[in-house]
């Protein structure tokens, strides 16, 4: 018989751990109606990590996570929090994760649902049928490059440093993914960077067209500087279908591309790393693009579907559950049809429901489509 499946939930701080409720009603559905059959563990990370061991990630932490097949993430940090310097920051915790385990693409779909075409602060014709993924380079660039710092002058002024730093390795295999992720999509790439002012854009524009060259010529490829980019985003978001940048624009990106589809709240993410020819597993790590949001947590209201739509990923790209992960985004689909809206995206004059009554009408749905 196969092993269980290996899932490692960190839910972590504000609106996180409330969203993951629902995620764990969902589990248990799928392994009484699916007998898909998971080992959850689970782990504190950021803010409620510091608050019990001093320290947004410990090691035990980090080594459980590796050793899972896929880990659930519900998001970091807080005002509570806020004060501490920037090294023991709940942030942390998940910038270390990202980076020890090496995942290093970012999977960001901006995906427009019909139902909840008004939720958008944009026309319905400019975002109508939008399906964008944000492949964003995860472990590179000035997230991490050295050096960094504050240094203070002889003459008590201050100058802060940030790095930018890519590799023709690092950029790659990221673009490797993005032309592997539009062929199966709509065979469409637009490499993000600033060329125009960037040595980091000059390389990343030089080896991305040279992998393209070489192996992805079918695909077709267009470059575009990042501010044009985030204009294009707002001005015409159906002319993309994969856009592939580094860390921090692509932290932008994401933010902005999110925006489109009307809420956060409606968001998942996975983060890959490389795939491990011996045991042919890799490191995934699946987490809602909303942060904490520390301003409705507690309060019973947050959505949890990004949170949900993370665990589709992870059933689609960790175990190649295809048609399970279908289930659930066709259950919130419909969930969405059926006019249940959370606060965040609520159409006017309507009353908002709960997060839990989002749950409940989620495994409504599956057990429709389940029959
Ligand atoms: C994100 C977030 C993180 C980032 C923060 C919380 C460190 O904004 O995942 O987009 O900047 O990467
Ligand atoms: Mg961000």
């Amino acid at each position: 018989m196969a092993a269980n499946k290996k899932l490692y939930i960190l839910p972590g701080d504000g609106i996180g751990p409330e969203v993951m409720a629902e995620v764990h009603r969902v589990v248990g559905w799928f392994g009484k109606h699916r007998a898909i059959k998971f080992d959850l563990a689970e782990g504190l990370v950021g803010g409620a990590s510091l608050d019990a061991h001093g320290t947004p990630l410990t090691d035990k932490t980090l080594a459980d996570a590796a050793a899972a097949d896929a880990i659930l993430f519900g998001s970091v940090g807080g005002p509570k929090w806020d004060a501490l310097p920037f090294e023991k920051k709940p942030e942390r915790g998940l910038l270390k994760l990202r980076k020890e385990m090496d995942l290093f693409a970012n999977l960001r779909p901006a995906t427009v649902f019909d139902a909840l075409i008004d939720a958008s602060t944009l026309k319905p014709e400019v975002v109508r049928g939008c399906d964008i993924i944000v492949l964003r380079e995860l472990t590179g660039g000035v997230y991490y490059g050295q050096p960094r710092g504050i240094e203070t002058k002889p003459d008590g002024t201050k100058r802060a440093v940030d790095t930018q730093v890519y590799s023709t390795p690092e950029i790659e295999r990221i673009a490797r993914v993005g032309f592997e992720l539009a062929k199966k999509r709509r065979n469409k790439v637009h490499s993000v960077e600033k060329a125009n002012v960037m040595m980091t854009g000059v390389l990343w524009r030089e080896t991305v067209t040279k992998l393209h060259g070489a192996a992805f010529k079918d695909v077709q490829l267009e470059h575009m500087y990042a501010d044009n980019c985030a204009m294009q985003l707002v001005r015409n978001p159906l002319q993309f279908d994969v856009i592939v940048t580094d860390n921090l624009f692509g932290d932008l990106l994401s933010d902005c591309a999110a925006m489109l589809t009307g809420s956060l709240g409606m968001l998942p993410s996975a983060s890959l790393g490389a795939l491990d020819q011996k045991s042919g597993k890799r490191h995934a790590l699946y987490e809602p693009v909303h942060g904490s949001a520390p301003d409705i947590a507690g309060k019973g209201i947050a959505n949890p579907l990004a949170e949900l739509l993370s665990f589709a990923m992870l059933l689609r790209y960790s175990f190649d559950l295809a048609e399970d992960a279908a289930l659930i985004e066709t259950a919130v689909k419909n969930v969405l049809g059926s006019g249940k809206r959370t606060a965040d995206i609520v159409a006017k004059g309507k009353t908002p429901i709960s997060t839990t009554a989002m749950g409940d009408a989620v495994l409504g749905e599956l057990d429709k489509l389940a029959r």
